[in-house]
């Protein structure tokens, strides 16, 4: 399937993780766009993601930090890959976000789950193979638009939507040269979601190229920060579209996590 730049890319701005739904099913619109990109969005091998359309609210376990419990959301999706693929975290992260951006674009409310779910009944609902393993999942529903004090306490405010200035997460500092493309690239990477709000992402700017790094290869919560990689991944890649500049990934060996160049013969109006 071809991205969807700009519906995504208007999405990365507006997405928040939510954590209270209205319980109401999903609509056949909703349903089947979700199915649909579920099952055409694949960009990678060996990573998949199920819509369960039906989510009993015990998939949504316990609680990470102070977030508190996921509470009523009326279907999930399982975020699942293959464990013998060195890459699979990445692949997830960048596959899963599509998911979450689209669903995003469909008046839905997600929030990326690593740790506060319930694996085994989650595996079972999804039906995953021998070989696979669900590293995540995201509840779909219907939210408020005004978000309920409960929700505002979970999230401290909005200050687990807080991120660093880019200038901590650049490996050498700014370059008054970039083009625009790596500025609103670096931009779009800034704001993704990521576990815990620990925004792992490094990044080092090349001569048309963003290379992602990881800060160190300590994970937290037993979750990869090379997911929370691969989710900032698909969006400089959004924006690179976005800036009329196509391009490709090549992955590397930790604590780097990939490479993304963008094509010489891009017409794009900056590079
Ligand atoms: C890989 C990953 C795992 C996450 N796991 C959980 C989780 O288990 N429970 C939870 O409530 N939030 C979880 N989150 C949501 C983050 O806390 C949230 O994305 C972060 O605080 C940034 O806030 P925002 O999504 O509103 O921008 C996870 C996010 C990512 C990317």
């Amino acid at each position: 399937m071809e991205i969807p730049c700009s519906r995504w890319y208007e999405a990365i701005w507006i997405r928040r993780s939510r954590r209270q739904f209205d319980p109401r099913q999903l609509d056949q619109y909703a349903l089947e766009g979700l199915g649909v990109v579920c099952k055409s969005f694949r960009p990678f091998e060996g990573v998949r993601a199920v819509l369960v359309d039906n989510a009993p609210d015990a998939v949504f376990k316990g609680i990470i930090s102070n977030y508190g419990k996921i509470k009523g959301a009326p279907a999930f999706i399982a975020f699942m890959g293959n464990m013998e693929d060195p890459n699979v975290h990445e692949k997830l992260g960048y596959t899963g976000e599509g998911i979450v951006l689209e669903a995003t674009a469909l008046n839905l409310g997600t929030c990326w789950v690593g740790v506060s779910f319930n694996a085994e009944l989650a595996s079972h609902l999804a039906h995953i193979e021998k070989q696979e393993k669900i590293l995540a999942i995201t509840p779909v529903g219907y939210t408020r638009e005004k978000w309920s004090l409960e929700e505002r306490i979970m999230t401290g405010f909005g200050m687990t939507h807080k991120r660093k200035p880019l200038e901590k997460l650049l490996v050498k500092g700014r370059d008054a040269s970039w083009p625009l493309w790596v500025k609103t690239a670096l931009e779009a990477a800034r704001v993704a979601p990521s576990a815990i709000n620990r925004q792992p992402w490094r990044f080092t700017t090349g001569e048309n190229s963003i290379t992602i790094s990881v800060d160190s290869l300590k994970d937290t919560l037993n979750i990869s920060k090379r997911l929370d990689c691969g989710i900032a991944m698909l969006h400089i890649e959004l924006a690179s579209l976005h800036c009329g500049n196509k391009g490709g990934w090549e992955f590397l060996a930790p604590p780097h996590v990939a490479r993304f160049k963008v094509n010489k013969k891009n017409r794009g109006y900056q590079i």
